[in-house]
C-alpha cells in the first residue's frame, strides 16, 4: 500500500524535523555528534519522485560518556535522598507535575501527527494515546493524594508511635515500547518521578521523534536533574547506565529478553527493582455454548487492534471442536472485511511500522503452512511493502512457530479442542501468564474454569477480548509477563518503599514530635491534608 502526497489531508503533511536537542541536568543540549535518520514505513514520493519510506527526521545517536553524564545528573538529583526532589513536600511535586501536564497538553496535535507517521497508529487511537496519556497523569496526582493523606497521621501499636508514608527508591532507568511510545513509558515515568524518584528516560526504537516537543516541558516543569532524556541505542546508553550499579529501579515495558540482559549488567542484582511489563501470548478460549457473534467481535478487536502489535493481543485462539467450523467462517468473513488504510483515513489495518514486520508474518505463516495449516481467509498474507493481510491460520499444531512465538502482528494461530484440559495444559505450559479471555455462558463450565485460570493468569476476561484498561485496574502477569504491578494506584507503590519514623511513647520523645508537627522542619513528618 502506498500513498501519494497529494492524498494527505493537509493537517497531516510532515517535513523532516532536526531533533538535536537532549535533556540533562536540567539543560536543553545541542547534540554535535552522530545522527540516525528516522523514517515512516508510510511510503510517499522521494526527491527523485520515486515512492519511498517517508523521512520524519533525525535523532542525535549518543555515545556512552554522555548517557553516564545522564546518570550523574540523576544521582545528583536524588543526591542519596538528600537532594531537593526526594525531600520536597508532596505538594509541592505534586505542583510541578500539574505544571508538566498543562504544558503537555500543548502538544496534543503535534503528537499524534507524529504517532500517526512514526508508528502507524490510525487517527483514533492515536488521539486516545495522547488522551490517556493525560487522564493517566491526572488521575495519578490525586492517586497520590490519596496515598498521603492516609500517611498523615500516627499509628500507635504497644508503645510505639509511627509515622508511616512510602519513599523514593532512588535512579530509575526507564525504557518504554514502540507500539504505545509515549502512554505506556508515561506509565513508568510519571510514578517514578511523583513519588520522588529520578530517572533517566530513553524513547523506544520507533515513535521517537513524539518525544521531541516535551523536552522544553520537562525542561520547564521539573528541577534539574529529575528527568533525563537521551536518544540512541541501548548497547551505547541502557548497558553502560546499568553496569555502573548506580541504577536502583529498571523500568521497562519490552521484551524479557531486553530486561534479562540488562539485569544481568547490574553488578549488585539484589539492589535492583524490577518494574516490567513484558510479553505475551494471551489466549482465546472458546467454548462450545459461547455466543458466536459477541465472540467473534471480540476476538477482530482482541486479535487485529493496531494489527495486534499490543501486549495484551489475543496471539492464539483455542475453538471447542463442535463449532470450529462455523467460527471459522465467521471468523475469516469479518477479518477479509476489515479496512486497511492510511492512518489519518482511521481504518482499523494500517501499514506495519516495523519494517521486517511484513517478511516476519510472512514466515510465520509459510512454517504453518508446510506443518499443515491453511490460510483460511481469501486476502490472508497478501502482501504490500508495508503490510501483510491478516492471515486465519487453521488447523494449528505445537509444532507451528506461530504457536509458540508472540507474533506482534496480524496473523491469527486457531487450534481446535476436544477436552478443556487441553488449553489449560497448554496454558500451564506456556512461558506466559498475563491475561485470557474466556466466551461462553453455562455457569457450571464457566464456574470452575475461572478458579483455574485465575491462577495461571493475572486478568480472566468474560466474553471480551484482553486489555490494560480501564487503566486504574492492576496490570500484571505471570512468569515471563511481568515484574510487578502498574495501575494508576499499584505503579505509586511499585516505585516506591514504606519507611516510617518510630518513636517510644515518653514524655521526651511526645514533646519532640509535637514540635515537629507544629514546625515546618520536617517535610516528612506531616500531618497536612493534601486538598
Ligand atoms: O502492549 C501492551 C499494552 O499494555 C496494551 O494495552 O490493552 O490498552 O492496548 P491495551
Amino acid at each position: 500500500m502506498t500513498t501519494k502526497t497529494a492524498e494527505i489531508p493537509k493537517e497531516f503533511h510532515v517535513s523532516p524535523f532536526v531533533c538535536n536537542r537532549y535533556l540533562v541536568d536540567g539543560e536543553l543540549k545541542t547534540w554535535k555528534g552522530n545522527t540516525t535518520e528516522v523514517f515512516s514505513t508510510i511510503l510517499t514520493p522521494n526527491t527523485e519522485g520515486e515512492m519511498a519510506p517517508t523521512l520524519l527526521g533525525s535523532i542525535p545517536d549518543m555515545e556512552t560518556p554522555d548517557a553516564l553524564e545522564a546518570l550523574k545528573a540523576a544521582e545528583k538529583a536524588f543526591q542519596r535522598g538528600q537532594g531537593l526532589w526526594p525531600t520536597m513536600r508532596v505538594g509541592e511535586r505534586l505542583k510541578c507535575m500539574e505544571t508538566f501536564v498543562q504544558k503537555m497538553k500543548l502538544h496534543r496535535e503535534e503528537i499524534v501527527k507524529l504517532l500517526m507517521w512514526e508508528i502507524c497508529k490510525n487517527k483514533s487511537d492515536s488521539y486516545k494515546e495522547f488522551d490517556r496519556t493525560v487522564d493517566y497523569i491526572v488521575d495519578t496526582i490525586e492517586a497520590y493524594k490519596n496515598l498521603d493523606r492516609k500517611g498523615a497521621k500516627f499509628d500507635k501499636q504497644g508503645n510505639v508511635y509511627a509515622h508511616i508514608r512510602r519513599g523514593p527508591l532512588g535512579v530509575v532507568l526507564c525504557l518504554g515500547p514502540y507500539n504505545y511510545p509515549l502512554n505506556e513509558t508515561f506509565c513508568l515515568l510519571i510514578p517514578a518521578i511523583i513519588m520522588g524518584n529520578t530517572a533517566i528516560f530513553k524513547p523506544a526504537k520507533h515513535g521517537v521523534l513524539l518525544i521531541a516537543p516535551l523536552l522544553k516541558a520537562f525542561q520547564e516543569s521539573f528541577p534539574p536533574g529529575v528527568v533525563n532524556i537521551l536518544f540512541g541505542r541501548g548497547r551505547k546508553i541502557a548497558a553502560p547506565i546499568m553496569q555502573t550499579g548506580a541504577v536502583d529501579v529498571l523500568a521497562l515495558i519490552g521484551h524479557s529478553s531486553s530486561a534479562v540482559s540488562l539485569q544481568d549488567q547490574h553488578p549488585n542484582k539484589n539492589r535492583l527493582r524490577l518494574v516490567l511489563g513484558l510479553e505475551a501470548k494471551n489466549p482465546g478460549i472458546i467454548l462450545p455454548d459461547a455466543d458466536l457473534d459477541l465472540t467473534i467481535k471480540e476476538c477482530i478487536s482482541g486479535t487485529l487492534s493496531y494489527n495486534g502489535q499490543r501486549c495484551t493481543a489475543l496471539k492464539v485462539l483455542y475453538v471447542h471442536e463442535s463449532i470450529v467450523d462455523e467460527f471459522n467462517r465467521l471468523f475469516s468473513k469479518a477479518v477479509d472485511e476489515l479496512k486497511f488504510g492510511m492512518p489519518w483515513e482511521d481504518t482499523f489495518l494500517t501499514p506495519l511500522p516495523e519494517p521486517s514486520k511484513p517478511d516476519y508474518i510472512e514466515g510465520l505463516i509459510e512454517d504453518a503452512i508446510s506443518k499443515g495449516a491453511k490460510v483460511l481467509n481469501k486476502k490472508g498474507g497478501d502482501r504490500t511493502e508495508n503490510y501483510t493481510f491478516p492471515a486465519v491460520l487453521y488447523p494449528v499444531t505445537e509444532n507451528m512457530k506461530v504457536y509458540n512465538e508472540e507474533q506482534f502482528g496480524p496473523v491469527i494461530p486457531i487450534v481446535s479442542y476436544k477436552e478443556i484440559d487441553e488449553p489449560l495444559d497448554a496454558m500451564a505450559a506456556s512461558e506466559y501468564g498475563q491475561q485470557v479471555s474466556l466466551f461462553g455462558r453455562d455457569i457450571r463450565k464457566i464456574g470452575p474454569l475461572i478458579d483455574t485460570l485465575a491462577n495461571l493468569v493475572c486478568r480472566v476476561n468474560l466474553n471480551s477480548a484482553c486489555q490494560r484498561g480501564p487503566d486504574v485496574y492492576p496490570f500484571t502477569g505471570r512468569k515471563n509477563s511481568a515484574v510487578s504491578t502498574l495501575s494508576v494506584y499499584d505503579a505509586l507503590r511499585s516505585f516506591s518503599i514504606r519507611t516510617f519514623v518510630a518513636s517510644k511513647d515518653t514524655a521526651y520523645n511526645k514533646e519532640i514530635l509535637e514540635s515537629l508537627l507544629n514546625s515546618e522542619t520536617s517535610n516528612f513528618v506531616s500531618t497536612e491534608y493534601l486538598l
